[in-house]
């Protein structure tokens, strides 16, 4: 007799079947085109990464599980798949029509699916609802594929979209994972931190407002741990591009390669960040900029980095060291 889980963990693995074998039927078609045509994927990344296709009728998957596999209807429920139609008759499947990107855990085990609508129908992505198996902020897409990665760099790049982080892995940028959307987790940081010894992260969100805003949260949830500097926290914005994906369709693997060593670290990225679109003649801007950087330096633990913040943010302001002094007297 399976465990619960172990039941969940088969009932996932027939449905990611199920999806890629409809990609390749003539049901699939757009699906397929999709991937081909607009994301430029070859068969064998297609392959990799599991793609599939779910159908658009309201119960195809639940028939083929429940009827032709003869799993319990209740199983189906439970693995997120299908939910029960609000008037009490039956059930209807939770992805239709879309473009399914199988979530596994490290042991490459599907636990989840995100699915990306073909049409313009809201939401854009649809992921699975949390489930035993599956825990959003616990989990990171394709570290599967990315754990040895990792551990070879020893560097782990996060990006926002499951096709940034599958458009690197297809490029052989092989140490990317994404966050699913939310902003990163401490859970998430130290399940990837795991395989690097030097702790150096790349965080690659997207150059938009959701995307810088990603990123403050992210960083906000890790900044004791790089304030410690038990991670080495960059940031990366691509330019003239959103994301990783797009970026890929006109550039080299090399080229991004170049993007991520020059990167900024987490520090000089939210100065920038705090000064942008500033202007800094007038007195009122100027008083918030440097109350802001003041507030960031703070909590610098680590003198050296202190003194390098303070004569570099001195600069920047042209204000001489001594605004900033009050800072080291504190800390020091
Ligand atoms: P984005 O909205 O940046 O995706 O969401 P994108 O790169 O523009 O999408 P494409 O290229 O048009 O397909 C990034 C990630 O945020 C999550 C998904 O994980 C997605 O990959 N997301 C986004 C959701 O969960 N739901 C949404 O409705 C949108
Ligand atoms: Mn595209
Ligand atoms: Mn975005
Ligand atoms: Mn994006
Ligand atoms: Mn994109």
């Amino acid at each position: 007799q399976l465990s619960l889980r172990e039941q969940l963990y088969e009932v996932l693995a027939s449905t990611a079947q199920f999806y890629q074998h409809a990609l390749r039927q003539s049901l699939g078609q757009k699906g397929m085109q999709y991937l081909q045509e607009h994301r430029q994927f070859k068969t064998e990344t297609i392959q990799q990464f599991g793609l599939g296709y779910a159908p658009a009728g309201w119960e195809t998957l639940h028939r083929y599980l429940v009827e032709d596999k003869h799993y319990p209807v209740q199983l189906v429920e439970k693995a997120g798949l299908i939910k029960p139609r609000k008037d009490g008759g039956g059930y209807y499947d939770v992805f239709r029509d879309r473009l399914m990107i199988p979530i596994r855990d490290i042991q490459g085990r599907v636990i989840a699916f995100g699915g990306r609508t073909l049409t313009e129908e809201q939401p854009k992505y649809l992921n699975s609802p949390e489930t035993e198996l599956f825990s959003k902020g616990k989990t990171l897409f394709a570290l599967d594929h990315a754990k040895d990665g990792i551990s070879k760099l020893d560097q782990g790049v996060v990006v926002e979209g499951y096709f940034d982080a599958i458009a690197l892995h297809a490029a052989g940028i092989n140490n990317a994972v994404a966050s699913l959307g939310t902003a990163l987790s401490m859970e998430q940081v130290r399940l990837l931190l795991r395989y690097t010894d030097s702790k150096q992260l790349v965080l690659n969100f997207d150059a938009d407002k959701a995307g810088i805003n990603a990123a403050e949260r992210a960083i906000g949830e890790i900044a004791t741990l790089a304030y410690k500097g038990e991670v080495q926290l960059k940031i990366l914005n691509i330019p003239h591009a959103k994301d990783a994906d797009e970026y890929l369709h006109s550039h080299t693997a090399e080229e991004y390669q170049q993007l991520l060593a020059n990167a900024p670290l987490w520090l000089n990225w939210q100065i920038a960040e705090i000064i942008k679109h500033k202007d800094l003649r007038q007195a009122t801007a100027f008083q918030k900029v440097t109350k802001e950087i003041v507030k960031l330096l703070q909590n610098i633990v680590n003198s050296d980095t202190l003194n390098y913040y303070i004569s570099y943010c001195a600069e920047i302001l042209s204000l001489g060291d001594a605004r900033l002094i009050p800072l080291r007297v504190e800390n020091l």
